[in-house]
């Protein structure tokens, strides 16, 4: 047996992603903080197109999914958007609100990722990448952890460990169920995950033909709130924000439901286009305030060829249905290949809303997206990356 390396920290975080960073940035005491990956905090480079939508200054408890819908609040209420607002404006990073409280970097998501293992840094703390676990296990005092360090078997205590491993979305970048098969070995229970933020798929390529076409739309899942943002049409079926936002709260088989024309009547706009310009046909008059490509797809799916004149006030009746109230079911979702986020996680019955720890692990702590937590889209994801974080970070 080769010598294996043993040492001390006061806390260890898994994670160099957006909690773990920030937590260590925070928590004090001998930290160390690891990731598998050979950088820190890949997500928040690619965020937001490159721009990372880093908060949103609306955030509310009602913008994130759960089981206990109470359980986000209490750490959202103590680290708030401004909070980070300021972390960042201190930092000398410029920003811009881009629409609906959605807070971008003018310049680069990596401004995000130095300015926080800056942080890392300052506070002290260590930082190991392409270090993986190979065992944790609760000791008289903590922890002790079994690491491969680049290549080399290191053993390591600590009195606390913090898990921010994130969510199994983009497997590709490392992204795997770690944090959750840690929470089941000291016996927490993990929710149902499934992709979510994530675009819909339509079998034979319905949707290929309008690929490229987008509008404004209100989009509604059966079981979740309207959603009033953009619709995409892709080669693979149909994605944008209001898609992704409807995606966490879809279910396979179930429709969704657009209002093509949000805000607008269509029946007297209808019946006055008839009245002017009866002899159009349907796709033509809806080119006007819908994209043509659009427009003539919702004619032909209705099979009206003919004039407008020619159509009555029940037909009219129907089709401004249709525009309003025009269903899809998606055949399924592109999945954790291009999900932004898991839907569902640790269970948030076994953890503490104050600081994060798990009630019956003292020392053991669950922060960011692993947990039952799941924002909308719009930079609350990262929200509550921050202020779990905090929460943790300030027990520590
Ligand atoms: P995060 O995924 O950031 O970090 C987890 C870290 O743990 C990673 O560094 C990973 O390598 C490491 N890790 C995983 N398994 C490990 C193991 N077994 N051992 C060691 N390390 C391990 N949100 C938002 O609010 N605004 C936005 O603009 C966007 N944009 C966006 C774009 C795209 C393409 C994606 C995929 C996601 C977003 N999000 C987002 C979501 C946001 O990125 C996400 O919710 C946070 O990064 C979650 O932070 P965590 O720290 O919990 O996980």
């Amino acid at each position: 047996m080769g010598h294996v390396r043993r040492m001390e920290f006061d806390t260890v975080i898994l994670g160099a992603g957006a909690a773990g960073l920030m937590c260590a940035a925070h928590c004090g005491g001998r930290v160390l903080l690891l990731d598998h990956a050979g950088k820190p905090g890949e997500k928040i480079r690619i965020s937001g197109g490159g721009r990372c939508n880093f908060t949103n200054t609306g955030c509310e408890a009602r913008h994130f999914l759960s089981a206990n819908p109470h359980f986000a609040k209490s750490a959202l209420a103590r680290y708030t958007p401004w909070d980070f607002v300021s972390l960042v404006s201190d930092h000398g990073i410029a920003w811009h609100e881009k629409t609906l409280g959605q807070l971008f970097c003018d310049g680069s998501a990596r401004q995000i990722v130095d300015m926080l293992v800056g942080l890392v840094r300052q506070a002290g703390a260590e930082l190991w990448l392409d270090t993986s676990v190979e065992g944790l296990a609760r000791s008289a005092t903590g922890f002790d952890l079994r690491l491969t360090r680049e290549g080399k078997a290191v053993a390591v205590t600590a009195r606390r460990v913090v898990v921010a491993t994130g969510g199994k979305s983009i497997p590709k970048m490392g992204a795997s169920g770690f944090a959750y098969d840690i929470a089941r070995q000291f016996g927490l229970s993990v929710t149902n995950t499934r992709p979510a933020l994530v675009p819909f798929t339509f079998p034979e390529g319905r949707f290929a033909p309008l690929s490229g076409v987008a509008l404004p739309v209100r989009a509604r899942a059966a079981a979740g709130p309207a959603f009033d943002e953009a619709l995409l049409f892709t080669h693979r079926g149909l994605s944008g924000p209001s898609v992704l936002q409807v995606s966490s709260y879809w279910r396979e088989g179930e429709a969704v439901a657009f209002d093509l024309l949000p805000g607008q009547q269509a029946l007297p706009m209808l019946r006055a286009a008839r009245a002017e310009a009866g002899r159009r046909g349907l796709g033509r008059v809806l080119s006007g305030p819908l994209p043509a490509r659009l427009a003539e797809a919702v004619a032909a799916e209705l099979h009206l060829t003919g004039n407008l004149a020619d159509l009555s006030d029940a037909v009219l009746g129907r089709v401004a249905e249709r525009l309003h109230d025009w269903q899809v079911v998606p055949g399924g979702t592109e999945g954790y290949r291009t999900a932004e986020v898991t839907l569902g996680g640790i269970s948030t019955e076994g953890l503490s809303g104050q600081t994060m720890e798990a009630k019956e692990i003292p020392g053991l702590y669950f922060i960011g997206e692993c947990v039952d937590v799941t924002g909308w889209l719009g930079g609350y994801n990262f929200q509550w990356a921050w202020a779990s974080a905090m929460a943790a970070a300030r027990a520590i």
